[in-house]
């Protein structure tokens, strides 16, 4: 098996974050479950966001693909709401009524975000990303923590 490239490692992200949601969200109707995957899949995905924004979008929108990187951004603002009302609901430890609306709201979110991601934006990263940006991203990927207080781009005041 050959190294995975920074397209396979973010959209197999994709796919760890929406399985962290849905077990959650099994578990939920069946009583009290075990907040881990959730709090788990909204950390990786504020890790995501990051990721992108920092590191894969500002290359993308400088070889012309601005259109889709304004409307990627748009959207990580509206689930980065999400995931704040989503930490505050878990923080008691307890699941508030507000949370299966919230999921749902995230899962629709994903379902419209990240294909369009796959199809248009991951397919560019071999081209316009160099060795070295690459090579910094895996390492990201790999090891890397969104820094304390970060907040998305279209959420920054
Ligand atoms: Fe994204
Ligand atoms: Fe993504």
């Amino acid at each position: 098996m050959g190294i995975e490239t920074v397209a396979e490692a973010l959209e197999r992200e994709h796919h760890e974050i929406d399985g962290g949601i849905e077990t959650f969200s099994a578990a939920l109707t069946g009583g009290a479950p075990d907040p881990g995957p959730l709090t788990r899949a909204t950390a990786a995905l504020r890790r995501h966001i990051y990721l992108e924004e920092e590191f894969l979008f500002p290359p993308l929108r400088a070889a012309g693909l601005v259109m889709p990187v304004f409307v990627m951004v748009r959207e990580h603002g509206e689930m980065w709401k999400i995931l704040d009302a989503l930490d505050d609901e878990l923080r008691d430890g307890a699941v508030g009524a507000s949370v299966p609306g919230l999921l749902r709201d995230l899962q629709e979110q994903l379902a419209a975000h990240n294909p369009k991601e796959e199809q248009i934006l991951y397919p560019q990263t071999e081209q316009v990303l160099s060795p070295a940006a690459k090579g910094e991203l895996r390492e990201l990927l790999e090891a890397g923590r969104t820094p304390a207080g970060w907040v998305c781009e279209a959420l920054r005041s």
